[in-house]
């Protein structure tokens, strides 16, 4: 099956990990492809998740001036356009882009400004999802959680931890989500990815999020996995990341299809489009090749991600239509 034309609903997808070929040379023309693909693309297999995270590095550093912000953008919604996205929440940490001078404020409405351009020239529905990173202090955490607030109303629509899940603890994020609670935000949170079922667990009870950035290491926990659909907790699955940061040893290992199989809330995305050198549509494929997925689960998981997505419901309601027109034969 030929997955390009289908309409796709992405919720978990890093702008920093996701700059094209084209976009790179346009700010660094010195760059050739081969020195491209050695520095942007990580190995088909990283040691782990922070060797995977090394790799973030070049594209944050061609991301530190409104031109270079607004260009990587815009340069991800021609990416969605290719990939038939109607809809997707963009992730990025604010903090990270302040080397040549830039507030956080500044970089957040640089980035919310280029959206809703993007958003006007390719007529893709959009959302950005703020990140706390797990190594920052729970100062610097607050800081980024109060940025939310500060974009209420814009397309600024959740909060999100990421980085090395498996190297700092929740400790100095808690307050951070508390606030988030208490103010009503929509929150994920990256867990059960390079740590087990515990993680999850504990992102659960303390962070409350209504998604989880990953969570495929729910599996090894049936009492989570009943937990989640339960509580009809959503899993932001990124098959070809996990095999990627060594969370999943292959493909074939992969738990999307059993946590598909337990009936618990689940979309595919693809967490890094440059760094695991994917796009949704080569995510499908081989969901398609190694469980037999056919183009009815894509339409599942494509409608509880809209059901889990961070806007609000005429939006919702448009999205879904959208999607169920795109399944039919
Ligand atoms: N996990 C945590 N942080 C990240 C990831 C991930 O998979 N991708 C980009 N930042
Ligand atoms: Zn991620």
């Amino acid at each position: 099956m030929n997955y390009a034309q289908l309409p796709k609903v992405e919720l978990h997808l890093h702008l920093d990990c996701s700059l094209s070929y084209e976009v790179v040379k346009q700010l660094n023309p010195n760059i050739s492809y081969e020195s491209y693909r050695e520095s942007f693309v990580g190995p088909v297999k990283c040691t782990d998740l922070a060797d995977f995270l090394t790799r973030a590095i070049n594209g944050i550093n061609l991301m530190q001036t409104p031109k270079e912000l607004e260009l990587v953008t815009l340069d991800l919604f021609q990416q969605l356009k290719a990939d038939n996205v109607i809809y997707a929440e963009i992730r990025f940490a604010p903090l990270e882009h302040q080397e040549k001078g830039l507030s956080p404020e500044e970089v957040v409405q640089i980035v919310n400004d280029a959206t809703a351009k993007g958003i006007a020239e390719t007529g893709i529905e959009a959302r950005l999802i703020l990140c706390t990173l797990r190594h920052y202090t729970e100062e610097q955490s607050m800081k980024a959680v109060k940025l939310v607030e500060q974009f209420q109303g814009t397309m600024v629509a959740g909060f999100d931890i990421a980085a090395d899940e498996a190297g700092f603890p929740i400790k100095e994020h808690i307050k951070a989500f508390e606030y988030a609670r208490q103010k009503g935000f929509h929150v994920t949170a990256h867990a059960g990815e390079a740590r087990g079922a515990d993680s999850v667990w504990e992102t659960l009870e303390h962070f409350r999020p209504s998604r989880i950035g990953h969570g495929v290491r729910s599996i090894e926990d049936p009492k989570l996995i009943d937990h989640l659909r339960e509580m009809k907790i959503h899993l932001e699955v990124c098959p070809t990341s996990n095999v990627q940061t060594n969370v999943i040893d292959t493909i074939q290992d992969h738990p999307a299809d059993r946590i598909y199989q337990a009936g618990v809330s689940m979309s595919v995305n693809t967490d890094a489009r440059t760094i695991s050198d994917t796009t949704l549509n080569k995510e499908y494929t081989i969901l398609e090749k190694e469980f037999g997925w056919k183009k009815a689960y894509f339409l599942k998981c494509n409608l509880e991600a809209i059901e889990h997505a961070f806007v609000g419901e005429e939006v919702k309601e448009r999205l879904t239509k959208k999607l169920k027109e795109g399944y039919m034969d």
